[in-house]
């Protein structure tokens, strides 16, 4: 080994690797000490009206690691923004389960993004209410003035299914046909009610009546206007939108990246990998660690510093390590 020619730095990296077992491990690290391209992290992006930045991030700024099967964001995992069109015109959209959602506004002073159905948002006066808001709850949240609707769709439309005179639930019939998808419900009347109507008027007696049941958050305050706009503007309440809030990241060696001014990469199965500090450095274990003072490889400068990468694993708990070594160095030294 000591005769060979020295490896580049990458297969060195490759071989640390190996050698730790960290790639046999879930969610590959970015290599401490290595730099990434940091132009992938803007400060703050502007999409349409929406000022983006971190823990968001733009669905192109993902980059692959370093043995090109894993990748990882300049953010949070489920903070990707998707930006499309051009200037003032252009559209943020966030996907949450399969579903995308309009960027309606971040507030960043309170951690609150507030959403709207793309589908909502484009048809008129009364669009069809299609599926559940579902979403992981590792970073987003509702907020407190988040409340739900109830829809039940397309009821009493089949054969020999009456609806009862002077049902409780009346007074809650959505008069506005195009809450139906015609591709996949009947043409049954339709029900929507807020959380706090829930048992009293009847709603669950619904249940055995209707083709579909759909739950959808929305902004509580839009519900207390005058006069009420349930339910047949329900179109209006949606087009509000709902919001949520993000928290920061449990792990604590995010938290430490954070507090040093970094950014926290994640893989796409929500771990960390890596702590992301200005100048393209990757910190180990933050942007005041030693590992970040160096960039690596330095082909001009022939050193860097390496520290193993020990705070990603949370089973490990000492400090980590630092070596200088330079290129001629054997590789045999550091492993
Ligand atoms: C690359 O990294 C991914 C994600 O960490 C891992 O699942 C995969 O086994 C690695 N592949 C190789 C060839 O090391
Ligand atoms: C760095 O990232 C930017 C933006 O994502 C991209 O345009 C550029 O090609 C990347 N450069 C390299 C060397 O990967
Ligand atoms: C959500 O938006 C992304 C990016 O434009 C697109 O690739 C995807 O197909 C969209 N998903 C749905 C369900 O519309
Ligand atoms: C965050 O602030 C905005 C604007 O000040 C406000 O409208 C919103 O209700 C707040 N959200 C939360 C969850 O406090
Ligand atoms: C989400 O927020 C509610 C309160 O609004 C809280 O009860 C719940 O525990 C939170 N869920 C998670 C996963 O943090
Ligand atoms: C709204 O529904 C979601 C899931 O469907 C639930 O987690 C949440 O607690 C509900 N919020 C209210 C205010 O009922
Ligand atoms: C709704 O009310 C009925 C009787 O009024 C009761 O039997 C039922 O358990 C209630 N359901 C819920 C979910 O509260
Ligand atoms: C939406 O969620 C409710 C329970 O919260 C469930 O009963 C209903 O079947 C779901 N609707 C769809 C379309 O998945
Ligand atoms: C990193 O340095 C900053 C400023 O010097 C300090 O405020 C912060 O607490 C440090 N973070 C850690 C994790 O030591
Ligand atoms: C590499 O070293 C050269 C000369 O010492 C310096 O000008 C350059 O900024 C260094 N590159 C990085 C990425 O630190």
């Amino acid at each position: 080994m000591a005769h060979l020619p020295p490896p580049p730095p990458h297969s060195l990296f490759l071989l640390f690797l190996a050698v730790h077992g960290f790639v046999a491990s879930h969610g590959l690290p970015l290599p401490p000490s290595s730099t990434y391209n940091d132009s992938m992290c803007s400060e703050s992006f502007w999409c349409g009206g929406v000022d983006i930045k971190y823990p968001f991030y733009l669905s192109n700024a993902i980059q692959e690691t370093p043995n090109y099967t894993s990748h990882y964001s300049c953010g949070y995992t489920d903070m990707k923004i998707f930006c499309q069109g051009e200037g003032a015109a252009a559209i943020a959209t966030l996907p949450l389960d399969q579903y995308n959602y309009t960027v309606h506004s971040i507030i960043y002073d309170n951690r609150t993004i507030v959403l709207g159905d793309k589908e909502v948002l484009k048809s008129g006066k009364c669009p069809t209410v299609s599926h559940n808001v579902t979403f992981s709850y590792e970073w987003l949240n509702y907020t407190d003035s988040s409340t739900n609707l109830t829809f039940f769709l397309d009821c009493y439309s089949r054969p020999g299914d009456q609806q009862p005179p002077n049902s409780q639930a009346e007074d809650f019939q959505v008069d506005c046909k195009g809450i139906n998808s015609p591709a996949r419900r009947g043409d049954g009347v339709s029900f929507v009610f807020t959380s706090e109507q829930g048992n009293v008027s009847g709603e669950y007696e619904l249940v055995e009546h209707c083709s579909e049941i759909v739950v959808v958050p929305v902004h509580e305050e839009v519900l207390m206007s005058e006069p009420p706009l349930l339910p047949n503007d329900y179109g209006v309440v949606l087009e509000h939108g709902f919001q949520l809030e993000w928290k920061q990241s449990r792990e604590q060696a995010c938290n430490l990246c954070e507090e040093s001014k970094g950014r926290c990469a994640y893989s796409e199965n929500r771990q960390f990998i890596g702590c992301l500090c200005s100048g393209g450095k990757v910190g180990a274990p933050d942007c005041n660690g030693s590992g970040a003072a160096a960039a690596y490889p330095n082909t001009s400068s022939g050193k860097f510093f390496r520290t193993a990468p020990s705070i990603l694993v949370p089973s490990e708990n000492k400090r980590p390590t630092c070596e200088l070594i330079s290129p001629e160095d054997k590789p045999s030294s550091v492993v």
